[in-house]
């Protein structure tokens, strides 16, 4: 998308304007515009100042044809999230004629600061999954954010977590057989900013996977354990993690038919540090960030692996496996051990889609936080208070360490399913050492579907939660 940015004054050109109102405060750029084009009578016929969420479509005779006023509510309740989600209806009530849109700043918060959101909101509003449909959704050429202040970093920063957001949407929603393993390498690839490492499965047995190897055995996609890096190589590194099953079956334990269309969407993980290194690199934050990627689907056949296997991971430690449908952790514990072991990071961050479990216990607007260290578990949290993507903790105490004890191998991969989010993060705490690590259980908000969607700034399909909230993260715990 195109922005630029002007003067309130500066809206001839443009064929809609939105503006913002409040109950009880009008912005004083709102008032300019109303003023400049004398729409005020015709806001009164039609009912006044719209309610919370609600729009008024003015048509004027001057300059921009249509006028979008939306209504934010009370001015002591108005926070980013009231702007998001006012400002999405307002966006979507915008004709399909228009070429050229405007929006004006209400100047609520401080501009630089409203311009990203709005700018942000814009970009993720407009996201559509059409590529295979006829009909595509239709967006104007250009956006112009109205305001008198300094505003274009703000627009930048913006536009680039959107659109990065954006990516890490459209690789979860891609189909299995589009978004392969190798289509992931090819993407991140086009980001000439990081360093790539593919490993696939040969490498995956030399180095000792197990879980990597055990996990491909059965799929017929070749798999990829991607690294990127980026930055000062002598700053500390922030290691992201994100799980890619670009199909989950379950494999030999396989899943119940229904629903599991929706399986492809366990790559969710790795999408969002796919998505995530994008704006890291264009925002060219001074930062180390190594991120990684263990890609495979998860299939049944005569050559999968099957329960009651065991495996040796990266570092040594030996899993049986119980259920190959618990497949993620098995993938997660060498990507964390190797990376961990090669580029000693001083914090890791992971995403998955783990468990049904979580989704059980937050929903689908919450995803699961749980870790090895309280200090890096409280900077998550504080830095997903700047956007949508929230957390809530989980615990990690000995017991769940208990629960999935084997007597065959260290560990098993389920434990049962009492506390299900828990055993898979206390599985997964035995491949990142003393290292301050958290885990992020996406499970329930990486996407939507039928039955979860809500009327917002993101449609149906990927959420694309976590990509802002890791650029977040490394913005404010970077130089
Ligand atoms: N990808 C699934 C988890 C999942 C299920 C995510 C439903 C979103 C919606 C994961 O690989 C899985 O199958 N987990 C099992 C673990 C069990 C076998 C211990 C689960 O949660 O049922
Ligand atoms: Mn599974
Ligand atoms: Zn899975």
């Amino acid at each position: 998308m195109n922005f630029n940015s002007g003067p309130v004054k500066d809206i001839f050109d443009l064929d809609t304007v939105i503006c913002m109102e409040m109950e009880d405060a009008e912005p004083a750029s709102t008032r300019m515009l109303l003023d400049t084009l004398n729409i005020d009578p015709i806001m009164k016929r039609l009912g006044g100042i719209p309610r919370k969420g609600k729009t008024v479509i003015l048509p004027s005779m001057d300059g921009p044809g249509t006028v979008v006023v939306v209504g934010l509510g009370k001015r002591e309740n108005v926070d980013t999230e009231v702007l998001r989600t006012s400002l999405s209806t307002a966006i979507k009530a915008v004709g399909p004629g228009c070429k050229n849109l405007g929006i004006v700043l209400p100047e609520i918060f401080p501009a630089e600061a409203e311009a990203m959101e709005v700018a942000y909101t814009y970009e993720i509003t407009s996201y559509s999954f059409d590529e295979f449909k006829a009909e595509k959704k239709t967006s104007p050429d250009l956006l112009r954010i109205l305001s008198d202040m300094e505003i274009k970093h703000g627009i930048e920063k913006g536009r680039i977590m959107g659109e990065a957001t954006n990516l890490t949407r459209y690789l979860a929603d891609l189909p299995s057989s589009i978004g392969t393993p190798t289509f992931f390498e090819k993407t991140l690839r086009e980001n000439g900013r990081v360093a790539v490492t593919a490993l696939g499965r040969d490498d995956f047995i030399k180095f000792g996977m197990g879980g990597l190897e055990g996990v491909s055995r059965g799929a017929h996609e070749p798999a990829r354990l991607l690294i990127a890096e980026y930055g000062d190589r002598e700053l500390p590194a922030i290691m992201l993690v994100g799980k890619g099953i670009t199909f989950d079956s379950g494999g030999i334990s396989i899943k119940p038919s229904d629903g599991m269309q929706e399986m492809k969407f366990d790559k969710c993980g790795a999408a969002a540090v796919l998505g995530a290194m994008k704006a890291i690199t264009e925002l060219g934050l001074n930062a180390h960030v190594v991120g990684l990627m263990p890609l495979t689907e998860n299939m049944p056949g005569g050559g999968s692996y099957k329960p009651g296997e065991i495996l040796r991971h990266y570092n040594g430690v030996t899993s049986e496996v119980i259920s190959t449908d618990a497949e993620g952790r098995l993938v997660l514990a060498d990507a964390l051990a190797f990376g961990i072991d090669k580029y000693r990071p001083a914090s890791v961050i992971d995403l998955a889609t783990l468990t049904g479990a979580c989704v059980i216990a937050l929903g689908n607007n919450i995803a699961g936080v749980m870790g090895n260290n309280k200090g890096l578990q409280e900077k998550i949290i504080e830095a997903s208070k700047n956007t949508w993507e929230k957390l809530w903790p989980l615990p990690l105490d000995d017991d769940f360490r208990e629960q999935i004890r084997s007597d065959v191998a260290d560990i098993k991969n389920t434990g049962g399913r009492p506390g299900g989010a828990e055993t898979a993060g206390a599985f997964l705490s035995n491949f990142v050492g003393e290292v301050p690590w958290v885990h992020l259980d996406i499970a329930g908000t990486a996407w939507r579907g039928q039955k979860t969607s809500k009327k917002d700034y993101l449609g149906p399909g990927a959420t694309g939660f976590g990509t802002r909230l890791l650029v977040e993260f490394v913005m404010a715990n970077s130089g």
